[in-house]
């Protein structure tokens, strides 16, 4: 038996900041963010940090890592796992659908 995922319309690819190619948004009262990648692709994570109060929407991504901007603890965009200190525990992730240029986020984290 396969689980449905619960898709929900979260912005439009031209929402998300060329500056620094993050969004953040509200999913089912979460706070999310969404990053671009330079191949297109586009990921979902929590955007709190999980080592303090920082929105990760507010910091810089390299290399498929995002900077924390309060301590610049790293975490990979594509796993949530936390990467570098001072980061311990992982990011939830949400699975991400782009069709168009509608972005859906499935409404529960994988
Ligand atoms: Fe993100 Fe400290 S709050 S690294």
């Amino acid at each position: 038996m396969t689980t449905e995922l619960n898709w929900i319309l979260a912005a439009q690819t031209g929402d998300i900041s060329p500056d620094t190619n993050t969004l953040r948004v509200v999913v089912n009262g979460e706070a999310v963010c969404l990053y671009q990648l330079e191949d297109g692709s586009v990921h979902a994570t929590q955007d709190r940090c999980t080592h303090g109060n920082a929105s990760l929407a507010d910091g810089y991504i390299e290399d498929g890592l995002i900077e924390c901007p309060l301590h610049q603890g790293c975490f990979d965009i594509r796993t949530g796992k936390a990467r570098t200190a001072p980061c311990t525990v992982d990011l939830k992730t949400y699975a991400v659908k782009v069709e168009g240029e509608a972005i859906y986020v499935a409404g529960d984290a994988a």
